[in-house]
């Protein structure tokens, strides 16, 4: 019999169409997730062998219980926050998620915003598109520097290392936080000049121009800056976010912006998330405030090669062999 496969969005069809050679595939349609309760009724009368994803899925013990014969959840992500572990290798289903492929990707992002920050582009182009702009200003829309600043990077893994090394163009001095030093990820940038010194929380907060969260939500990260930390950070600091919303305290941020303790933020993830447009927070924009909705993955290769990947990890799966990419075991350093 063909193994089932349920797809909780249309993912590149590089993707679909690997898994539609071997299996039986039933592709959620909508363009918002389908609600929990309706994972679990495809998963059941489909009696599906493997589950693929979205981090905007809540895929909880429920869910990995619908289908006996559950082999295999597959995400089209990097983040598995929404995916419950520890539940998944009880019931022995492999857990796949997508990293490496994005790393890069994101990376670009994460500079996207900073320069976007730093330079003011976005207010830049509402000014021009209001019809405001009537002659050149010697202090129309003045911002920070870039080049020569200091780095903060939350989490050298993959992803907060590839923003470091993009450093080097501007010649920035990076600090680097987490919870063990990476002596070989120092040797790493090194190797392309850039300067990176573990120090702890405190320092990098008061010490960097530039602030960019590259660590996974978990419980020890959850709410990594709230109000005593924004405090700490310089007043013309900018915080940069392509990590996971709840990294941040959304209402501390608020109040930091509110307050001039910080200068500004760029967020390609939020908490809530999505942001609603009438979101309290949105007041700040653009002048304190840039969001993008979270687009650090999207690039159409890179959509491509995590859809290959996430179709590599099912296939592996519901043969019964090790996943290319598992979540399970992974120190989850992204
Ligand atoms: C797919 O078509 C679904 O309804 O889940
Ligand atoms: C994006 O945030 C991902 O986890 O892939």
């Amino acid at each position: 019999e063909t193994p089932t496969v349920y797809v909780t969005r249309q993912i590149p069809a590089v993707g679909l169409d690997r898994l539609r050679e071997r299996y039986e595939v039933v592709v959620w349609d909508g363009k918002l997730p389908p609600a929990t309760e309706h994972i679990e009724a495809q998963l059941a009368s489909l009696d599906a062998d493997g589950l693929v994803c979205l981090l905007s899925d809540d895929i909880d013990a429920d869910v990995l219980d619908a289908s006996p014969n559950l082999s295999v959840v597959s995400t089209f992500s990097v983040g598995y926050d929404h995916l419950n572990l520890a539940a998944a290798a009880e019931r022995d289903i492999a857990v796949g998620h997508t990293p490496g492929v994005l790393t890069e990707t994101t990376a670009d992002l994460a500079w996207a915003l900073l320069l976007t920050c730093a330079r003011r582009t976005v207010e830049g182009h509402a000014y021009v598109d209001a019809d405001e702009w009537e002659t050149w200003g010697p202090r129309l829309l003045t911002g920070a520097d870039v080049h020569d600043a200091t780095l903060g990077i939350v989490g050298l893994g993959k992803i907060g290392t590839a923003v470091a090394r993009r450093g080097a163009g501007f010649g920035v001095d990076v600090l680097y936080t987490g919870p063990t030093r990476k002596p070989d990820r120092e040797a790493e940038l090194a190797e392309v000049g850039v300067d990176a010194t573990f120090v702890g929380r405190d320092e990098l907060l008061a010490e960097s121009d530039f602030v960019s969260l590259h660590v996974p939500l978990t419980a020890e990260t959850a709410g990594f800056l709230g109000e005593a930390e924004f405090r700490r950070m310089p007043e013309d600091a900018i915080l940069i976010n392509t990590s996971r919303g709840g990294v941040v305290d959304t209402d501390a941020l608020d109040t930091a912006l509110a307050r001039g303790w910080i200068g500004r933020a760029g967020l390609d993830v939020t908490d809530p998330e999505p942001l609603p447009g009438d979101h309290p927070i949105l007041r700040h924009a653009p002048e304190r405030l840039v969001v993008t909705p979270h687009i650090g993955s999207a690039s159409v290769g890179t959509r491509d090669r995590m859809a290959e990947m996430t179709a590599a990890n099912v296939e592996a799966g519901i043969e019964g062999d090790d996943l290319p990419t598992s979540a399970l075991g992974d120190a989850g350093t992204e």
